[in-house]
């Protein structure tokens, strides 16, 4: 067998692919260019490793390595032609990004598990259960909005049919957009039986601020994730001119954008520890001497309690609504995703814990797949250092010391739960 690839290597292999001159960072929406060449990396080294690849009907790709007969103790097989993957164990992140993101924010989980199975075949593990890497579709919701795409399909928490009408910036459904991409969109939807196959799930992921970094250690086991949720914005009004048309006559929807920005960070404000952004704007037609005729905004709000997040956003939807009035415009304000606050499972952490006794345990204002699918099957995370603390900007960084202890702590964990 060849050495363990390192995953610092492996991270740099991919460093041109979705590189964005004009933001900085990496852009790699679902199905674009950069995008699928990232899958075809990863399942040419899934495949160089010898894993059965396939993808399955939500885009969602799985690379097996599964228990020889002679290692299957007890468990009737299922067919002769067919291995039996029950009690999986399951690993891996995403490969989409934000526009303008870093190299590490899902990579470095997918990265992390193809290192990690380098280093427990060379330590000769013997599986008693299936290990999956698992690359997921859509984790950022930066194309079609729905954060966690590919993990609400599987879990049945997204309807298929809204899935498929939902548009990107460029008005394409998903629908065409994946056809496009060699998908076939009448697949998508709940999988029961293959949740019902996996009995742990474990997502490493960089760190999404500092609370390693300020407690000195290279790698961290998550504890929640706090309640997000995201809404689309849309406010019309009449385009005009901007020199023919007096103040007076005006209905323009930019004016009642600007309060949705301004209410939104008054009501965050005032809750403890609550973040509310509104990160993109879209105004309609656009020009710097045109009166918008519509503007459409999203946002991103989030807190450990669920209701604070709800309650914060019927106050921005009131103060839009009132602002919408006042200049003759019209609003509507659409949820689309809201994940509650996760716990991840705790008899799972405590068997992480007992792997990794140094490792605290943290909580994250960020969003995973991890995170959607601890309703539905048992799943814990990694966290490695990130010196700066920011993520989904180019300064998101991992250092290449922390990259190798995070392979050894994701394969320390995976070994305990395989054998
Ligand atoms: C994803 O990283 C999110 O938290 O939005
Ligand atoms: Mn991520
Ligand atoms: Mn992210």
């Amino acid at each position: 067998m060849s050495a363990p690839a390192n995953a610092n290597d492996l991270l740099a292999e991919i460093e041109r692919i979705g590189a964005d001159a004009e933001r900085g960072g990496y852009t790699r929406p679902v199905f674009s260019s950069a995008e699928l060449e990232l899958r075809s990396w990863f399942e040419s080294h899934a495949s160089a490793r010898g894993l059965d690849v396939e993808t399955d009907g939500n885009g969602i790709i799985w690379a097996w390595w599964d228990v020889s007969d002679a290692d299957r103790r007890g468990a009737e097989a299922p067919g002769a032609d067919r291995p039996d993957r029950r009690g999986a164990i399951v690993t891996g992140s995403h490969l989409d990004s934000v526009p303008g993101g870093g190299n590490f924010d899902g990579p470095l989980g997918v990265a992390s598990a193809l290192a990690a199975i380098d280093l427990l075949r060379e330590k000769g593990v013997v599986l008693r259960h299936p290990l999956a890497l698992a690359v997921f579709p859509e984790e950022e919701g930066s194309r079609f909005g729905v954060a966690c795409l590919g993990s609400r399909l599987i879990a049945g928490i997204v309807a298929p049919e809204t899935v498929r009408a939902l548009t990107d910036e460029g008005g394409r459904t998903f629908a065409d957009v994946a056809t496009g991409a060699g998908f076939d969109p009448s697949a998508i939807g709940p999988d029961t039986e293959r949740l019902a196959g996996i009995a742990a799930f474990v997502e490493l992921h960089v760190e999404q601020g500092r609370g390693l970094a300020d407690l000195d250690q290279p790698v961290a086991l998550a504890g929640a994730i706090i309640a997000h949720g995201r809404w689309h914005v849309r406010i019309e009004g009449r385009g005009d001119h901007a020199g023919a048309t007096r103040m007076a006559d005006r209905h323009d929807p930019v004016v009642v954008a600007a309060e949705t920005v301004r209410s939104l960070r008054a009501h965050t404000l005032v809750v403890d520890d609550a973040r509310g952004t509104v990160g993109r704007i879209k105004v309609t037609p656009g020009g710097t001497n045109v009166i918008a005729s519509a503007v459409d905004l999203w946002i991103d709000v989030r807190h450990r309690d669920e209701d604070a997040v709800r309650r914060i956003v019927s106050e921005v939807t009131a103060a839009t609504e009132r602002a919408a009035d006042a200049e003759g415009c019209t609003v509507v304000v659409t949820e689309q995703s809201f994940s509650p606050t996760v716990s991840f499972d705790p008899a799972l952490r405590s068997r992480m814990q007992a792997v990794l006794p140094d490792a605290p345990v943290l909580d994250t204002g960020a969003g995973h797949d991890a995170g959607v699918l601890a309703d539905v099957i048992p799943t814990g995370m990694l966290f490695v250092r990130n010196p700066t603390g920011s993520s989904h900007t180019p300064a998101e960084t991992a250092g290449p010391e922390d990259v190798t202890a995070g392979v050894h702590a994701l394969a320390a964990v995976l070994e305990n739960l395989l054998t």
